[in-house]
Parts: structure tokens; sequence; C-alpha cells
């Protein structure tokens, strides 16, 4: 007899991931297929991470809710939806596989998520975001899918969150199928493949975006020229060359490529009719403390990327750190908010069991 009262819990956390090929502009919105496959590193969860705890039971009277850092958030929305109804499918094949487990797809989900870091900031929140909700969900209902399989899931959560159920180097293949089931997450690299490779996070503006990611790439999409010759030309070549730079531990090529990918999103941000700016003064700035330490000290020392929004992460290798820390103090003087980030493999995540 099963009991109505009681409560299935699990909980998770899921890294920030920062693409130094991004993600711009979707082929399909309802299914969250990309214009291009991008590229990414996953960061330590020491720092920057989402907490999901996913529960169900019989007994919750109000429906599926989700609330986010303390208050309640929409569920309704279709790619809040799309995840749920994924998974619970995966847990009902189970459940008809084997009978004597408790019916949790049948029953409300309650999902609560903080994030550690300014949400929709341009730091990658809706990535973790959507990963740790995935992974807190699939943990609840003991699902067996690889993390590849899930990364399908977290995709239509949101594009960039495939990227987050890895740690180390990782790519999302963008894939040709109308179905999106070729369009996933797979891991290249694992942090203790460049075990020398640091982030540094200069958290310019705390503030939500004006514009969001989902908004933006579709307005780029619809509007901008110099967009068809990034995705047809630019991000190909970048794919190529990030993977080789990654694979050989090319620092300097890594850099050239990161920076000029940054750039070349950036620049059809600003093709965007009307155009659409996420990086500020400081953004420009931090650029600026990039070339100059990388000039002054006769390699390449220092690599940029912005996502959409302001902040800036600073790649860099940890024999550097030195040098990048006094660079940016003398720059941008006057910034709070300096993070130096290890980088991490995401699959050390906790993954708790179903408990009563
Ligand atoms: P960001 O640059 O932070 O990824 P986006 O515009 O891509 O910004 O996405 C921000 C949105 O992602 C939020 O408004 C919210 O809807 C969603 N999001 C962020 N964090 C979470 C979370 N922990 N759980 C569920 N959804 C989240
Ligand atoms: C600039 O994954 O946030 O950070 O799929 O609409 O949720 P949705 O967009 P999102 O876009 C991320 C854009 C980016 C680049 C990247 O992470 O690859
Ligand atoms: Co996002």
């Amino acid at each position: 007899m099963a009991d109505s009262t009681k409560v299935y819990r699990a909980s998770t956390t899921a890294p920030v991931n920062i693409a130094v090929v991004k993600y711009w502009g979707k082929r399909d919105t309802k299914l969250n297929l990309p214009t291009n496959s991008s590229l990414s590193v996953t960061l330590s969860q020491a720092d920057l991470r989402t907490l999901t705890t996913a529960s169900c039971s019989a007994s919750y009277s109000d429906g599926d809710n989700l609330t986010l850092n303390g208050e309640a958030s929409d569920v309704s929305g279709a790619r809040t939806q799309a995840c749920f109804r994924e998974l619970r499918t995966l847990r009902a094949s189970a459940e008809l596989a084997d009978p004597s487990l408790p019916k949790l797809s049948q029953m409300p989900l309650r999902i609560a998520s903080e994030n550690n870091f300014p949400t929709a900031a341009g730091l990658a929140s809706s990535a973790a975001g959507f990963a740790a909700l995935v992974r807190a969900i699939a943990n609840l209902y003991e699902l067996r899918e690889s993390p590849t399989e899930l990364s399908i899931i977290a995709r239509q959560g949101s594009g960039s969150a495939c990227r987050s159920l890895f740690g180390g180097y990782v790519a999302w293949r963008m894939g040709s199928l109308a179905d999106g089931s070729d369009s996933l997450a797979v891991q290249l690299a694992e942090a203790s493949h460049w075990p020398e490779m640091r982030a540094l996070i200069l958290i310019v503006s705390t503030a939500k975006k004006g514009v969001s990611s989902t908004s933006g790439m579709q307005q780029t999409v619809a509007t901008s020229g110099l967009f068809k010759e990034r995705i047809s030309a630019v991000v190909p070549s970048h794919m190529d060359a990030m993977e080789e730079a990654i694979d050989q531990k090319d620092f300097a090529k890594f850099a050239d490529v990161a920076m000029r990918d940054s750039n070349s999103f950036h620049a059809t941000c600003a093709d965007t009719y009307p155009p659409i700016f996420y990086m500020n003064d400081v953004s420009r700035a931090a650029i600026r403390a990039v070339e100059l330490v990388n000039r002054e000290a006769g390699r390449t020392v220092a690599a940029y990327t912005f996502d959409a929004g302001p902040n800036a992460v600073i790649y860099h290798l940890e024999k550097d750190k030195d040098l990048i820390l006094g660079a940016f103090k003398s720059v941008v003087g006057g910034v709070d908010g300096w993070k130096a980030e290890d980088t991490e493999d995401a699959a050390t995540a906790e993954a708790s069991k179903i408990s009563t």
C-alpha cells in the first residue's frame, strides 16, 4: 500500500560553464536547437554553483512548482515543461518495467533552487540552473541515463545547460536531425588534462541584463547579416582550432580563438537591428588590460571572454596568476567582486538518493 504522505527528495549542485566558442542563435526555438556548435570550460563549483532540491509527493496538492532564490518562479514556460515531461516519461517507462517502483512520475514536483552568484547577469545562471534542475529530478527518479542523454533534456531548458552536465572541456554538437536527438554535449577532455587552466571572474555588474539571451539571439538571427558569416565560416573554423588548442594544451592558440570568438559574437550583437550592447566601459577596460598584460609579458598570458552581459571571464594559466591579478588591480581599479576560480570536474557533483 503506497504511503500518500511520503515525500521523495534528491539534491544536487551544478557548475557554471563559460563558452570559448559561443552558442548564439537557434534554428528551432521549440526544441532549442542551435545554429552552431559551441565549446566551453566548466568552472569549479567551489565559488559559482546552483544548488537544487527536487521533491515529489502524492500529498502535494498545488501542482508542479519552482522556487528560485527563495521566490516563486513560473513553471508553465515551455522549456521547464519540456524538461519535466521528458524526465517523467523516462521515469514512467521504468515504473512500467518494474511495477514495484513507486509511481513518482504521477506526483507533483517541487523544485527549490539557489544560485550563489548573480542570476541573469551574463554568468551562465541558466546553464547551471537547468543542468541542476535536470540532474536533481534524474536523481529523484533514479534514472540511469548518461550525462550525454541528460544533456539532450537540459538543452531544452536552456541551450548552454547541456554543457554543464560535464566538467572540463565540453563541446555541444549542434546536430542535424529535426528531432534534436543528436544535438548534445560531449566531454572533450577532463579538467585534469590541463590542470594549470584558471578562470578569473570580474563581476562588473550583478544587475539582470536588459535583453535575455533567448530574446537577444532571436533578434540577431532575424536581423544581422554578419551573423550569417559567423555561423557559416567563423564558428566552424573556431571549433576546429579550439579543439586543437585544447588537445595540444596550446594556451596562445586557446586565447587567440577565445578572444576572437567573443569579439565576433559581440560584433553580431552590435550588427543586430536595433543593436544589442552587452559590454560596457568597464568590460572594454578589461579587454585593454588583457592586451596590455600580454604585450608587456611578450607572450599570451591572458584571454578575455564575455557572455551576454558585461562581466568578464579571464582565462589564464596558474603560473601567470600574479601577473594577471596585478594587471587587473592597476587597470580596473575600484571594482569589487574578484573571484579566482579553479576549473574542476563536474562529475564530482553530489548525487543524492531518494529519501523520505
Ligand atoms: P544568464 O546569462 O545568467 O544565463 P539568461 O538570460 O540566459 O541569463 O537566463 C536567465 C534565466 O535563467 C533566469 O531568468 C531564469 O529564468 C533561468 N534560471 C536561472 N537560474 C535558474 C535556476 N537555478 N533554476 C531554474 N532556472 C534558472
Ligand atoms: C552568450 O543558453 O542562456 O552565454 O538557450 O535561450 O537559454 P537559451 O540561451 P543561453 O545562451 C547562452 C549564450 C552565451 C554563449 C554560450 O554560453 O555558449
Ligand atoms: Co544563459
